[in-house]
């Protein structure tokens, strides 16, 4: 049995659909009246009573288009006039009912029928987006088609200094990735706002109110002139979200068994494993190299990696030489001592063979790793003493500056 769809009604429909994906209301179906309303009144103005069954858009910031099924929707052809259309009064930003962890269905999300949102860009554009977004953890694990529908739903956008990008409290509505920039992080407890740290050129933040469906956790400051590219809510669910359920069932065992992480709530786990990304290093690959400034944490998931040091304390002529101090294997950890005493690098990290690792950024450590640092403290011990028996005379590693 054929049916036959009526003329106009993808159009119609497509038009709702793109305003949903703009405005993000609370209640669709109060939206769809206003909406189908508001058209219904455009077209009786415009009194020929001109087809206007491709919607309008509320408002013209960002030129967007809707895919659906793979389908470019070419808006060229079509004269667009619908600048006058005032848009119903919708809160996009009224309090989404938030709980904390909410749960994430992805067989619900996962819907390929519907549009998807790609700003076109110029290979300029997208070259830029590409070399911002290499490093970027939570991409890690996507695979490639869902790496290019992330990448051609982005979008660019400019801050000046001073600048709020986010604010704690607010809902969600972007997930940001950093071209260029110094931002600030504010976190508000008790009513005191408190700098808590820092981006510096490279990273991303926005992801936690639109993986939980909880308000803002931390307010984003531009500290200086500065480049973003932003994903929208939808596409961020659709494609993170179901890429991080798949991530929980494969890391969940693993992540259980890290010694260093035992001291953690599951749900605390769960919460690492949904922002770590995997890594994967060639046979002699430097990881980390001594004197660098420090963004990641590392837990090897397979493999080893082997921690050399340059001593200062050594003779000029043995003093290039890197000198092997351990072996990190499956469930052990690297690349906690800078951050927690904020210097440079202590040693060098290098892949044995095939190494893969999971990595995390340095404002998920400070957030999420707190009950794990009175460990990693008491370790440092251990690596002096280390150090000691090596080289035969003490290093403050503390303050490995001096
Ligand atoms: P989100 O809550 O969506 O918006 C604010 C973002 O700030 C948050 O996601 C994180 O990406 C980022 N962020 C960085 N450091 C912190 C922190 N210590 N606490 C909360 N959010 C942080
Ligand atoms: P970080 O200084 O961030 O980078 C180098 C890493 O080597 C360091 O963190 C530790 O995780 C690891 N390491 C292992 N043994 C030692 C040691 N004896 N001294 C310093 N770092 C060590």
């Amino acid at each position: 049995m054929s049916i036959e769809i009526p003329s106009g009604l993808t159009e119609l429909l497509q038009g709702y659909t793109v305003e949903v994906l703009r405005q993000r209301p609370p209640d669709l179906l109060e939206f769809a009246v206003q909406y189908f309303t508001r058209l219904r009144e455009k077209k009786l103005q415009d009194g020929a009573g001109r087809p206007h069954t491709r919607g309008v858009n509320f408002d013209s910031e960002q030129p967007m288009q809707i895919e659906s099924n793979g389908e470019e929707n070419n808006d060229d052809d079509e004269e667009d006039d619908d600048s006058d259309f005032e848009p119903p009064v919708i809160n996009r930003y009224s309090r989404r009912v938030s709980v904390c962890a909410e749960a994430f269905n992805p067989d619900e999300e996962d819907d390929d029928t519907e549009p998807r949102i790609v700003h076109p860009k110029t290979d300029e554009q997208r070259c830029r987006l590409q070399e911002s977004c290499k490093d970027i953890l939570i991409f890690k694990n996507l695979d490639q088609e869902q790496l290019s529908q992330v990448l051609d739903a982005m979008f660019e956008r400019r801050v000046q200094p001073q600048e709020h990008v986010i604010d704690q409290g607010d809902d969600g509505d972007n997930f940001y990735v950093i071209e260029r920039g110094q931002y600030d992080i504010f976190v508000s407890r008790d009513g005191q706002s408190c700098c808590v740290g820092a981006y510096n050129n490279h990273g991303s933040f926005g992801e936690l109110a639109l993986m939980y469906n909880t308000p803002r956790a931390a307010t984003i400051v531009a500290t200086s002139e500065g480049a973003l590219w932003g994903l929208d809510r939808v596409t961020f669910r659709r494609i993170i979200l179901k890429n991080n359920a798949k991530k929980r069932k494969r890391f969940e065992a693993f992540v259980e068994s890290v010694p260093v992480l035992k001291s953690l709530e599951l749900s605390e786990r769960m919460k690492i494993v949904d922002v770590i990304g995997e890594k994967i290093y060639k046979d002699g690959d430097r990881i980390i190299e001594q004197g660098d400034k420090a963004e990641s944490f590392f837990i090897v998931e397979s493999g080893e990696v082997k921690i050399m040091m340059k001593s200062k304390t050594k003779t000029a002529q043995e003093g290039n030489q890197e000198v092997e101090l351990t072996r990190c294997t499956r469930g052990q950890y690297f690349g906690e001592l800078a951050l927690v005493t904020n210097k440079p690098r202590a040693a060098s990290a290098y892949a044995v063979d095939d190494v893969k690792c999971l990595v995390m950024d340095v404002q998920a450590f400070e957030r999420l790793l707190g009950p794990c640092k009175d460990i990693m403290k008491r370790n440092i011990t251990h690596y002096e003493e280390q150090l000691v028996a090596l080289f035969g005379s003490s290093m403050d590693l503390r303050d490995p500056g001096k």
